[in-house]
């Protein structure tokens, strides 16, 4: 009878199943509270997609002693949908039921991505978005865009910021546009305070509303594409 061969199948393996593989580190999520979790993840799987746990596995020094990475200030379930997107590149930002929450997680989703560096992680949830507030065959967005929302993203991410300038060409274009969804927006008494937390969103804003709607929702339209061409493939 022929001997089986059983010498090495490691090979054959896709990039993402040999990331498995190796020494785990341990990831604190959350202040110090009943909120808190801990997620114990491969080294070789963060550091392949992520610049900032890369840095974290391979020089910080006391992240190494310890083998611990502690992140008081993010948010454990936003943490939890990238630790599901990392391992099935896919995850729940959107939930069917409740498109509002989509919108939000999408947001925190972004700076998440942008604070770990991955690329990936940031396309994916802009594309969620787009989704939610731009659907394909021109109808009305599937929910509103809250200031908080807004509020989050001029809050954490740096002035001109690809998720800045999201929101501000969907809140451009859809300002007088009439579905019910955005008239509710303009009633909300939030936006006093984004107007007086972050003036360079309302002088943008007012600076678009000069054109034309059709001229806006156009703007709007293209941002998508013009964010996928700057990005492919780059890696930061
Ligand atoms: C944005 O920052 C302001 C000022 O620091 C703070 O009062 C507000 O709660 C923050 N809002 C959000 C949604 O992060």
């Amino acid at each position: 009878m022929r001997k089986r061969y059983m010498g090495p199948i490691l090979l054959t393996l896709p990039v993402s199943i040999l990331s498995l593989t190796g020494p785990a580190i341990e990831v604190v999520v959350g202040p110090y509270d009943a909120t808190q979790r801990t997620w114990v993840l491969p080294k070789a799987l963060l550091s392949y997609h992520s610049f900032f746990f890369r840095a974290a596995c391979e020089h910080d020094f006391k992240e190494r002693l310890e083998n611990r990475v502690t992140l008081p200030e993010d948010i454990p379930e936003i943490f939890g949908l990238f630790v599901q997107w990392m391992y099935s590149e896919d995850c729940d930002i959107i939930k069917h039921c409740n498109y509002e929450d989509g919108v939000y997680n999408g947001v925190r989703a972004w700076v998440l991505g942008d604070k770990l560096r991955v690329r990936g992680f940031k396309n994916f949830a802009l594309r969620q978005l787009h989704k939610l507030l731009i659907p394909l065959d021109g109808n009305e967005p599937l929910c509103h865009i809250e200031p908080i929302e807004i509020r989050y993203a001029y809050n954490n991410t740096l002035p001109e910021s690809e998720l800045q300038r999201f929101f501000l060409l969907a809140t451009a274009a859809y300002w007088d546009c009439g579905h019910d969804k955005i008239k509710y927006l303009i009633k909300s008494e939030d936006w006093e305070d984004l107007w007086e937390e972050h003036r360079d969103f309302r002088n943008d804003l007012l600076r678009n509303l000069l054109s034309s709607r059709e001229v806006r929702l156009a703007r709007l339209r293209r941002v998508m594409g013009d964010f996928e061409i700057e990005n492919k493939d780059v890696r930061s």
